[in-house]
């Protein structure tokens, strides 16, 4: 820290010697009323070094390590994922690696001293108002992080009115994103979720290669559904009763895994249960919990890699 000050100090002073020294050449240079081309070659060269000092204080600033506390239980997700350290930084490849997670309040003398006080949305929301900080400091950022559905965790007090500074969420328009997913072009480009989406059009689209044609064909069911929670706010059970009602008049089902249904395939066979969603069905109910904005969860994922046609239902946007 001392180290750090000083380095400060000695940038700022010798800015401000060389600031100085320049004026006072430019002034000596109007007073001797010398051919103003000279004043104007010093200028410009006063200004690359301005723009020069500038570049340098930024990349300071942003390379400076930045103290992250986690303020809820380090253990729920998705707290979980941001390591200990720098370590969820530096083994993600990120490029600025230069942030320092921690759950530990007295790891300063003083919780205000860090940069961040992350909260978990689902913890925070019921935190009792005396055990979240009392005091903070101007520079520092309050951030709510969630990937849950508010349709389950629903902030029903103001107390946390004007309290955040960013959101850290799966919702498209948060501060920083936390996706369940994105959308890559064909050159591996991330270009989704977004507000704003520019999808292919149909006809720039490759036509289908025999290959995939041929592993198609060893489809031979309508749609299965893999399902563990049976009383959804969404009320999706209701939704599949009638779909399957509707269906058999044309002598197709829907086949149901897991604890709401007739069939079962565990969590330990994940692997076989995708091979064969990928073998035996047309489609896969990729039905959310609940509605919510932009709450679109990996359950989207398992048809899309595995080579069958999603049914979504859900609060979001899909064409996002
Ligand atoms: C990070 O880079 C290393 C070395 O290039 C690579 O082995 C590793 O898979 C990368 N990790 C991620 C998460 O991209
Ligand atoms: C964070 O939000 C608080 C409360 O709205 C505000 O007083 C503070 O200035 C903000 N801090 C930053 C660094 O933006």
């Amino acid at each position: 820290m001392k180290w750090n000050l000083l380095m400060k100090t000695f940038f700022y002073v010798s800015m401000v010697a060389l600031l100085i020294f320049l004026y006072n050449s430019l002034r000596e240079f109007k007073n001797k009323n010398e051919n103003s081309f000279h004043v104007k070659s010093l200028k410009k060269s006063l200004k690359k070094i301005m723009i020069k000092t500038e570049e340098k204080r930024n990349f300071y600033e942003k390379s400076k390590m930045k103290y992250i506390l986690q303020w809820s239980s380090p253990n729920n997700s998705p707290f979980v994922y941001m390591g200990v350290g720098q370590s969820g930084f530096i083994e993600r490849n990120c490029t600025f690696t230069n942030c320092f997670v921690t759950s530990d309040r007295n790891y300063f003398d003083d919780y205000t001293k860090f940069d961040v006080i992350a909260f978990n949305g689902p913890d925070v929301v019921r935190l009792s108002e005396h055990t979240l900080p009392k005091r903070r400091s101007v520079h520092q950022k309050f951030v709510f992080g969630s990937i849950e559905s508010p349709h389950y965790y629903p902030v029903c007090s103001n107390k946390l009115d004007n309290f955040f500074n960013w959101t850290w969420t799966y919702k498209v328009t948060s501060d920083a994103r936390w996706g369940y997913m994105v959308v890559r072009d064909s050159n591996y480009k991330v270009i989704g979720p977004n507000v704003e989406m520019h999808w292919m059009k149909k006809v720039a689209m490759a036509p289908v290669s025999v290959e995939f044609k041929e592993k198609l064909k060893t489809k031979t069911k309508a749609a299965a559904w893999f399902v563990s929670n049976c009383y959804s706010r969404s009320g999706r059970e209701q939704f599949v009763k009638k779909l399957k009602e509707k269906l058999k008049k044309h002598k197709l089902s829907i086949d149901i895994y897991g604890d709401c249904g007739t069939l079962k395939c565990p969590r330990k066979k994940q692997d076989e249960c995708t091979k064969m969603i990928e073998r035996d069905y047309y489609f896969y109910l990729s039905f959310e919990n609940s509605f919510a904005e932009d709450y679109v969860t990996e359950k989207l994922l398992y048809p899309l890699q595995n080579n069958a046609v999603p049914i979504v239902y859900g609060g979001a946007n899909y064409t996002r």
